[in-house]
């Protein structure tokens, strides 16, 4: 019988311990592609003409390092900057972009600092 429960604890330790390995590699997991896509929407925002108008990315990467404010000044919910990407008439290569590329730039613009100090 004292077997038995030692068995029983065993197991609720082990179910336990591979619980909290998932739990890990999950947000682990997350986080890295969160930063993928990060490093994708820079990708995007480079090859569209948003440079025309916009600082160049390497511009824009040594303003994040100063912590100087990006792109983001006045939209800086994420549904209020795509509704204004969206329907913008300076903004209309926005809608030609892929739906997952869209998701990483947005992503990307929102990586860079949003509020002045
Ligand atoms: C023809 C010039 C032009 C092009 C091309 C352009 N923009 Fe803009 N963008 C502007 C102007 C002007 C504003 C400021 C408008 C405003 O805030 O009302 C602006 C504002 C923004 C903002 C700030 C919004 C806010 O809420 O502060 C973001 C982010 C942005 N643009 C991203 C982009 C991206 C991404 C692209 C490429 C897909 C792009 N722009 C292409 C002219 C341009």
């Amino acid at each position: 019988m004292k077997l038995r429960r030692a068995l029983q604890v065993l197991a609720v330790l082990l179910l336990f311990a591979f619980a909290v390995m998932v739990w890990f590699y999950l947000s682990g997991r997350s986080v890295v592609s969160q930063r993928e896509g990060v490093q994708r929407g820079e990708e995007v925002y480079a090859s569209h003409d948003c440079t025309d108008c916009h600082l160049a990315a390497h511009i824009l990467k040594q303003k994040r390092e100063k912590n100087e404010v990006g792109l983001i000044r006045v939209r800086k919910n994420a549904a209020d900057l795509v509704q204004f990407l969206s329907s913008d008439e300076r903004h209309k290569t926005f809608v030609m972009i892929s739906a997952g590329d869209r998701d990483d730039l947005i992503a990307y613009l929102r990586s860079l600092v949003m509020t002045a100090k």
